[in-house]
């Protein structure tokens, strides 16, 4: 070889490695997700019962509903979208449901100014028994990208002895090499504490098994939503921008729980900095309904950029205190009783990390009220299963 063609040799093998190395490899690379995801997912509502019509009557309400307005953004498809796969191991779509194909409705709610998301499995076949995508990582990565998906959801049904560190790295080396900027939500329910590995391999995890519409319902193995709220003490360390604990779907508006339950629910995933995926039919929705999960100042508190996680700060047996740091060095408070009567519940500045005797602003996030100075503490009654959701400001 002559000393021109060695030269360029050398510099092309350079480059290809500066190249590579230039590749962004984790999820949290690619800039996504540096608040927690806020969107509407077809599951909980709607189950296997989804079709083209569904999803774009979804990304419709969405943005006629002001849910768009207030911040909401992926639309996605969960189970039971896909039938079989072709001759080329190419995931086929259900043609009866989506007679359009799924990049017609891809291309529906990128043209609301929405993002579009869709769902697969680690095992060999989905929750559902739809085909999953242990095989076929990359080969079902393209697909998504060129159909023109922005968030995966990836589920861990059938996936006999397979590691989840792995089999989730896979999945996430492959949305990678597609090229498209994906948020990639690991629906893995905890089992294999996806907080101590996956910051780096996607953007949101869940932390628990399925989330029930119900208080605190004794059905086996449903999660209702105060046993999910026991589950996330503890973790909050973990969570930060482009990575964020995930205690499951919302259940506002399906219809299990009271409003005033319902305002507990997302008064604490805002607190827990969750990600914000609504889980109701979004078409016929209540003004109470619609009014929880658009109040802007709350969702303030969930998207606030610091990204810090809130955490319990006080159980005194039903009564408990919440709290989370926001970038402007206010606190988000919730005084929440679990009680079945109401009662006064308090907090101290000093439980809050502030010097004991401080005179502090509070207003209140629900009522949308300033309540005045406070020096010390403040105290208020909150009824039986409700918050008082305030924000406290030095
Ligand atoms: C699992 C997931 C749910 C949902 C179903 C679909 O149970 O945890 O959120 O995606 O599968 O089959």
């Amino acid at each position: 070889m002559g000393r021109f063609w060695k030269q360029s040799y050398w510099c092309c093998v350079a480059a290809g490695l500066a190249l590579l190395s230039s590749l962004p490899t984790k999820a949290s690379d690619h800039g996504l997700a540096l608040t927690p995801p806020m969107g509407w997912n077809s599951w909980n509502k709607f189950g296997c019962n989804v079709s083209e019509e569904l999803i774009e009557g979804a990304a419709d309400a969405m943005v006629s509903s002001g849910m768009k307005e207030a911040g909401y953004q992926y639309v996605v498809i969960d189970d039971c979208w896909q039938v079989s796969r072709d001759g080329s191991g190419n995931i086929v779509a259900d043609a009866q449901r989506f007679p359009s194909g799924i990049k017609a409705v891809a291309d529906f709610v990128h043209s609301k100014g929405l993002k579009f998301g869709i769902y697969s499995d680690a095992g060999v076949k989905t929750c559902a028994g739809r085909p999953g995508s242990s095989g076929h990582e990359y080969q079902d990565a393209l697909q998504y990208a060129a159909w023109g998906v922005d968030y995966l959801k990836y589920d861990w049904c059938h996936t006999g002895t397979a590691n989840a560190e792995w089999a989730y790295t896979t999945m996430r080396d492959a949305l990678s090499a597609s090229g498209r900027p994906i948020v990639f939500s690991l629906c893995e329910w905890g089992k294999a504490k996806p907080w101590l590995w996956a910051t780096d391999v996607g953007n949101l995890w869940r932390t628990t098994g399925d989330i029930s519409d119900c208080w605190d319902c004794q059905k086996k193995d449903a999660l209702s939503f105060v046993k999910i709220v026991d589950l996330q003490d503890g973790l909050e360390s973990y969570a930060g921008p482009g990575h964020w604990n995930d205690p499951d779907m919302l259940e506002v508006g399906n219809g299990g729980m009271t409003i005033t339950e319902y305002r507990s629910h997302f008064s604490l995933w805002c607190l827990l900095a969750a990600p914000l995926i609504a889980g109701n039919d979004l078409k016929n929705m209540p003004a109470e309904i619609k009014e929880i999960l658009t109040n802007k100042e709350v969702i303030a508190v969930d998207q606030d950029a610091l990204g810090v996680e809130g955490r319990r700060v006080r159980k005194d047996g039903e009564a408990e205190v919440w709290s989370k740091q926001l970038g402007d060095g206010g606190r988000a408070v919730i005084l929440f009783n679990r009680g079945a009567a109401d009662a006064q519940i308090s907090v101290s500045w000093q439980e809050l990390g502030y010097p004991a005797h401080l005179n502090a602003g509070v207003r209140d996030l629900w009522m949308r009220r300033d309540l005045g100075k406070f020096n010390g503490r403040f105290e208020t009654k909150v009824p039986s299963h409700g918050v008082v959701m305030i924000k406290v400001m030095p």
